[in-house]
């Protein structure tokens, strides 16, 4: 009864989803606090990669292609350059795009491109050489000490004008040459914000930072979620005290780049987004310890206020240690912000954090620098280093638009193994799960050396489920009313999801259910799973 209900229920969302029709513009929905990005009207999940930075050009797309084909992934990040693609003033050359284009479309592959522009990192490498030879046309922020700090000023008018009509350039190019939408999304700068300086201190920023905080920072709403009274106003000192020198430059930069997202917007509906080099999350730090200005968790509602055009702020996660990683996740999935993480390590340890994106509604999950980079590795010596996400990647393939739908509705929940292995239950309702880690083996669990098991279990009815995982065992007790009943498996199916049905390999029974449940070793699997209560 729960799988007929499961297929009328997805066959009514795919008709109202299916009216926005097939080419439609990619774009990001929210309903009851949760996301999904509609691609061909239909929620889709972005089993991504991320190319290194130098990647883009001809020459070097082979070893890309090798890695997103060993990865079993959907969709390639992949930078486009300021400084190639306007060399000269005003002059356009969009052939490294036209490359892009063509080589997904071969290999069936979708694209978010990365506009490298006036922030990469913090600095601005990437803007056009006539840029780079006018610096003081096109300046750097001043630090505290007036000493010159690598990165670009937010206040520089004649900077901002530039890259907006270059990336409206290039959304325009895209609007017209990519009409199928193999781009999904486009990201706007990279990491952007300053390294070295917390602020712009030139005489010009000292000026506007002296002056009041803008009417539109200044909403109540705004204010308390940054903690300060709701009714201040006043200099940036006085509304922010001593958070004034790095809610000014998150604030600049965020309306810079809010100001070039909306004149790309303004031609071309595509999602945009910027990504944010991470503060620690959970001990806040002072700002002059991390990248300040970018979209770090503290000041979201800065850069939502400022940058309307941008649909979300995504962070790109290199912090180490489950429960830090955890609440990143949790600090980016927001009602306002549709939870996507375009960089991640490509760890065996970090693919589990590919569940929590999942069961926190997350849009997509890449881990970056995929390729060899020119390190001469060869396609099974690439295919084994990306092994840990390409096994989770080729289980998610052929079911990747009902994860995408299930975790839209809320319906996936995950753990992922702490450092401490200790095992963690799942509520679901009229019953729990508990989940340990481990090999799989019939009579004891043997100890992950690392922390790298997680175990996602769907919920399909109130006594199915879908259990998927790697070195992981089940266990279940049922909850409420039927609380100390005895159960039993009524059925543990393994398979696999493929054009919308789930298409039998075994019935596990015996050995492969007995001996406290089931067991998923170093392989994901499926199982399709019905409890019972005697
Ligand atoms: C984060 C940046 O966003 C990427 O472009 C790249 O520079 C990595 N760091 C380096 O590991």
């Amino acid at each position: 009864m729960a799988t007929l209900s499961l297929l009328i229920a997805l066959l009514s969302i795919g008709t109202v989803w299916s009216q926005t029709g097939k080419g439609t513009v990619p774009q990001i929905i929210e309903k009851n606090g949760r996301h999904a990005l509609l691609v061909d009207g239909k929620p889709f999940l972005i089993l991504g990669g991320q190319a290194h930075n130098s990647s883009a050009w001809p020459g070097m797309m082979p070893q890309v292609w090798t890695a997103i084909e060993a990865m079993h992934a959907n969709t390639l990040e992949v930078p486009i350059y300021w400084e190639q693609i306007e060399p000269q003033q005003g002059k356009f050359d969009f052939s490294l795009v036209d490359t892009l284009l063509k080589q997904g479309r071969e290999h069936k592959v979708h694209l978010v491109l990365l506009w490298f522009a006036t922030w990469k990192n913090g600095s601005s490498h990437y803007m056009p050489e006539w840029m780079k030879r006018e610096p003081s046309k096109y300046p750097n922020i001043t630090g505290k000490n007036g000493q010159s700090v690598d990165s670009p000023s937010p206040h520089i008018i004649a900077a901002m004008e530039a890259d907006a009509k270059a990336f409206k350039a290039v959304m325009a190019y895209l609007e017209k040459a990519d009409q199928q939408h193999t781009v999904l999304m486009v990201q706007v700068q990279n990491e952007p914000g300053a390294w070295g300086s917390v602020r712009d201190y030139s005489a010009e920023a000292q000026k506007l930072f002296e002056g009041q905080v803008p009417e539109k920072l200044l909403k109540p709403e705004i204010l308390k979620a940054l903690n300060k009274p709701a009714d201040a106003k006043g200099t940036w000192t006085e509304v922010f005290g001593k958070d004034a020198d790095e809610y000014f430059h998150a604030w600049s930069v965020a309306s810079y780049i809010g100001y070039v997202a909306a004149a790309g917007k303004a031609v071309n509906q595509l999602p945009l987004y910027v990504n944010a080099a991470l503060r620690d999350p959970i001990t806040n730090p002072s700002a002059n310890t991390y990248e300040s200005g970018g979209p770090t968790d503290n000041v979201i509602p800065i850069w939502k206020a400022a940058a309307p055009a941008i649909d979300l702020l995504a962070p790109d996660i290199y912090l180490s240690g489950s429960e830090k990683v955890i609440k990143v996740i949790e600090l980016y999935s927001r009602l306002d912000n549709a939870l996507f993480v375009p960089e991640i390590g490509s760890s065996e340890e970090n693919t589990r954090y590919f569940y929590a994106v999942l069961t926190s509604g997350g849009i997509g999950f890449s881990p970056f620098g995929i390729d060899d980079n020119g390190q001469g590795e060869t396609a099974s010596e690439t295919k084994a280093r990306l092994a840990s996400i390409a096994q989770e990647y080729a289980m998610a393939a052929p079911m990747m638009r009902e994860l995408a739908k299930w975790s839209f509705e809320g319906k996936i929940k995950s753990v992922v193994e702490r450092e401490d292995h200790a095992a963690q239950t799942i509520d679901l309702g009229s019953w729990q799960a508990t989940v340990t880690f481990g090999a799989a083996r019939r009579s004891a669990v043997q100890a992950n050396a690392k922390p790298i098991s997680k175990a996602m279990v769907v919920q399909l009815g109130e006594d199915e489920f879908l259990l998927i995982g790697t070195l992981c065992h089940f266990t279940f007790k049922p909850l409420g009313a039927n609380a100390g009943k005895v159960w039993q498996y009524l059925k543990v199916e393994e398979g696999q999801y493929e054009n919308g049905t789930f298409k039998l390999l075994r019935i596990r029974n015996g050995d492969e259910t007995d001996w406290g449940g089931p067991r998923i070793g170093a392989v994901p699997v499926v199982l399709r799973t019905t409890l019972v209560v005697r």
